[in-house]
């Protein structure tokens, strides 16, 4: 009898010893069990509950509106799926801004009520006070730098960020302030490969890229851009590993061919009765 052991949980140490080890860091999004299963299966370190949710499964024009409780209802999802992986839980806009308070309250609330290992949270500014509160509150945070969907508008749009040296630096500064904090992880954004390579010598801490080049110690993806399954425009640093829409599209069509003409169900598809006990069921409806 063969006995499979479960993974083995990842811990942060895991994370730093991938970084020492030049050992690259996986992290995916995921918003669901069944994803929060495949990604798992497929070996990744880190899953990112992102409010990217917003736009990719929940249909909103932006990260913005999604609320706290959508989150946790996806977040939750996603924790019953996973063993091994690290779960990360974005903290939607508006949760955390406000206060110290109001920030390690909502970051409580991922750890107690969705089982996350971290939570995320954007930008630089009056954020690095956030985060050194909710590490304060013994609960690991992932800083995000660069492009931070949630105030793209203040930043000019969904476009790259640190594009000539003074905002080069401003990324970097945000970064090494968020570091200070207590981060224990970073994402950084949409910014030139020449700034993540300048601030990687600058970090103690694992940073994870998304359109910033290759130089940080892991890359992350929205699950639903690299496997073509959301439908809208990508951005550059997007790679399609799959097409899942179109043969999503293909399988649904040729159910909807199939119910049409006749062919679906098949009797491979169908239950039978005894003949006995059809049989009788005739006699019976006679008998009424
Ligand atoms: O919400 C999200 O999916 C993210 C990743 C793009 C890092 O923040």
């Amino acid at each position: 009898m063969s006995v499979h052991a479960a993974p083995r949980p990842l811990t942060l140490g895991d994370l730093a010893a991938k970084k020492d080890a030049g050992d690259p860091i996986v992290m995916v999004t995921a918003y669901d069990h069944p994803s929060a299963q495949i990604v798992e299966e497929a070996g990744v370190d880190l899953v990112l509950v992102g409010d990217s949710a917003a736009m990719t499964v929940l249909g909103y024009t932006s990260t913005v509106p999604v609320t706290i409780d959508e989150m946790l209802m996806l977040t939750r999802a996603v924790r019953r799926g996973l063993t091994a992986p690290l779960l990360v839980g974005d903290l939607p806009f508006g949760s955390y801004e406000a206060s110290d308070e109001l920030a390690v309250a909502t970051a409580q609330r991922f750890v107690k009520e969705a089982g996350c290992d971290l939570v995320k949270i954007e930008r630089g500014g009056s954020t690095v006070e956030r985060a050194r509160a909710i590490v304060a509150a013994g609960i690991p945070v992932v800083g995000h730098v660069g492009l931070t969907p949630q105030n793209a508008t203040a930043l000019g749009g969904y476009r790259a960020q640190g594009r000539t040296a003074e905002a080069a630096l401003a990324v970097i500064d945000d970064a090494l302030a968020l570091q200070d904090a207590g981060c224990a992880l970073l994402v950084i954004e949409a910014v030139p490969a020449e700034v993540t390579a300048a601030l990687m010598p600058l970090l103690r801490i694992p940073v994870i890229g998304i359109g910033a080049g290759a130089d940080a110690d892991g890359q992350v993806l929205v699950l639903h851009d690299l496997l073509g399954i959301y439908g809208g425009p990508a951005a550059k640093f997007v790679k399609r590993y799959a097409d899942l829409r179109s043969a999503a599209i293909a399988g649904v069509g040729e159910y909807a061919r199939e119910v049409r003409s006749g062919a679906y169900p098949a009797v491979e598809h169908t239950y039978a009765m005894p003949a006995d006990e059809a049989e009788r069921l005739h006699g019976l409806l006679e008998g009424r």
